[in-house]
């Protein structure tokens, strides 16, 4: 068996497709939506995606404010910038990059911005509603991982699910989601014992724990989706000198005999969670026109 590739980067381009159109019509009466993208410090990760996002808000058509703060910027100073985004009706969507120095209370932050443009969906209120099964800014990456499984899968429903890994980010939304499908969710973490035997459960798994080649072939069930959410980036030397290239947390060339699909890295989720998080900036934006 050769497992399906699943290309998130066409799938995204479709995404992004009817984000345009829809920013186009919301012109039509005069509406921009607008994204505000906040980053401290340097970290070169966070620059490469921020550079990203920002191309892509603006190829869509919509408006990108992007602010860039120092390293040693004050706690206050950023909830104040995101006090006054929240005031801002220009803005529709605001994302704080994270990780943030350590000096800043990331809680603190993400809980200062309005809900209604969390378009992140981490505020503590749109991860309650989502766990509550009320309407919610849903986090970019989750959501992603979801329209690709119910693109591969259609109705999830009754489905052995295995999540690799518990972040607020990705694993605990990502599990959320998929029982709101109604799957049976299996979350797994650096404490699961007999980890091998709790993923070989999975017909689905989502593989989000920031190590390279972490889950190999003899953990998949045979005819398995399986998501890898894994951006890590790696020593290239076949590429060149201090050339670098992306692999994920599953060890695609091993795994890809065993799985029915499977997500590649580059080109999997990654486009995806970009692609989300626009379509999220433009439902924040409808939503605050009624
Ligand atoms: N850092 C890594 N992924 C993300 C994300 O989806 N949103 C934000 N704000 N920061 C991130």
């Amino acid at each position: 068996m050769t497992a399906a590739i699943i290309d998130g980067k066409a799938f995204a381009g479709e995404i992004r497709e009817r984000v345009a159109n829809q920013v186009a019509r919301l012109k039509e009466m005069d509406i921009v939506p607008g994204l505000a993208v906040v980053l401290v410090g340097d970290d070169p990760a966070s620059e490469i995606y921020v550079r990203n996002k920002n191309r892509q808000t603006e190829e869509a058509g919509m408006a990108s404010f992007e602010h860039r703060l120092g390293e040693d910027t004050e706690e206050q100073e950023l909830v104040e910038l995101v006090r006054r985004l929240n005031a801002d009706p220009q803005v529709h969507g605001i994302l704080v990059q994270l990780p943030l120095p350590d000096h800043i209370d990331e809680n603190l932050v993400i809980n200062a911005i309005d809900p209604a443009k969390d378009v992140d969906g981490f505020h503590v209120i749109n991860a309650g509603r989502l766990a509550t099964g009320q309407s919610a800014m849903v986090p970019c990456t989750p959501l992603g991982c979801l329209l690709m499984l119910r693109d591969r899968l259609g109705d999830l429903s009754g489905r052995e699910a295995v999540v690799i890994g518990r972040s607020n980010i990705v694993g605990k939304p990502m599990a959320q989601l998929l029982l709101r499908e109604n799957c049976t969710v299996t979350v797994c973490h650096s404490r699961t014992r007999d980890i091998a035997d709790v993923v070989r459960r999975g017909e689905i798994v989502v593989a989000a724990v920031g190590r390279r080649d972490f889950v190999p072939a003899d953990w998949i069930r045979r005819g398995a989706t399986v998501i890898d959410v894994g951006i890590n980036r790696i020593d290239a030397p076949e590429k060149g000198e201090g050339k670098t290239r992306l692999v994920g947390d599953v060890q695609f060339d091993a795994v890809k005999d065993v799985a029915d699909a499977i997500t590649p890295v580059p080109g999997g989720v990654g486009p995806m969670t970009i692609a989300c998080l626009l379509a999220n900036t433009v439902t924040a934006c409808c939503l605050s026109h009624g």
